[in-house]
């Protein structure tokens, strides 16, 4: 489903055949959930997210039909493994550049924030965000016809010399201490989530990628020979080879401490 995101042809379709057999089971598993909490079944664990989605009512206090009950809990699970692709880029930028293995492995909060966003500002996954004029506008000079498709290109705003010191240079530096300005990193779209086209997720997927690249810095592994280029025709792209890594083991001296613990 994340693999044929804005992408027409054969991985579109694949995507949403999928999205269809996903959404059919997990309707299952909200009536399963529903009937077992109602019976003496034993249903989910209570703050698990299918009873809370189980339990989700519509506007006029009915439980929502299985079906939309599915969609809300599928909007959850698909962008939570979205944040995988980001983590490969953090595996990506390790390998290249491992002078940020140690700061980050050393469980200092800051310098995982600063990494998580250069790692997010640096690679591209979601390429732009698009949305439909709501009337005929002007845009700094632009005429925009009222219904017409208007496209930001998020890896250009977060590569633009003009907003970006060295933008191809990857610096985690960049971001130490620093306030984001929400209108100039744009990797999951731009302005407020509540009003404009921002993911509502980004908070959550800058954390899981904190989470997950301490861990990963923490680990010590072997990278054999494959093919790291990371296509830029591909939407939405990863290193060709994905990112193969071998004799894993979790490094004695720092194992288990700090901010980030394995969990
Ligand atoms: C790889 C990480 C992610 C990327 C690149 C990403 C990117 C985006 C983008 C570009 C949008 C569209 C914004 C728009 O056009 O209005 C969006 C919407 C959304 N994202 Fe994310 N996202 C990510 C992770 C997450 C996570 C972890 C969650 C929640 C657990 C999440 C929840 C959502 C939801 C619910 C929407 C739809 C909002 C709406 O329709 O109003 N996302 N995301």
């Amino acid at each position: 489903m994340v693999d044929g995101f804005a992408t027409p042809g054969p991985r579109h379709w694949r995507a949403r055949a999928a999205r269809r057999r996903q959404e059919a089971w997990v309707a299952g598993l909200v009536s399963e959930a529903r009937a077992r909490s109602s019976g003496d079944g034993g249903g989910p664990p209570a703050r698990s997210a299918i009873a809370v989605v189980a339990g989700f009512r519509d506007a006029d206090g009915r439980p929502l039909d299985p079906r939309t009950a599915a969609i809300e809990l599928l909007n959850i699970v698909r962008p939570t493994v979205a944040v995988a692709w980001f983590v490969t880029f953090a595996a990506h930028a390790l390998h290249r550049w491992p002078e940020h293995r140690e700061p980050l492995a050393s469980g200092d909060d800051a310098y995982a924030t600063a990494f998580a966003h250069e790692v997010r500002r640096f690679y591209p996954f979601a390429p732009f965000v698009g949305g439909a004029a709501v009337r005929t506008m002007r845009w700094r000079g632009e005429r925009i016809p009222g219904g017409a498709l208007v496209l930001l290109d998020l890896f250009g705003q977060n590569h633009d010399p003009g907003l970006w010191d060295e933008p191809y240079r990857f610096d985690p530096a960049r971001f130490a201490g620093a306030e984001i300005d929400p209108d100039v990193l744009v990797p999951q779209g731009g302005g407020d989530p509540r009003t404009g086209h921002r993911c509502p997720g980004e908070t959550i997927t800058v954390e899981l990628l904190k989470c997950l690249a301490v861990r990963l810095a923490r680990l010590r592994y072997h990278v054999p020979p494959q093919d790291l280029a990371v296509p830029l025709r591909r939407v939405p792209t990863r290193p060709r080879s994905g990112f193969v890594i071998a004799g894993v083991h979790t490094a004695p001296a720092t194992r288990g401490t700090g901010a980030h613990r394995a969990s």
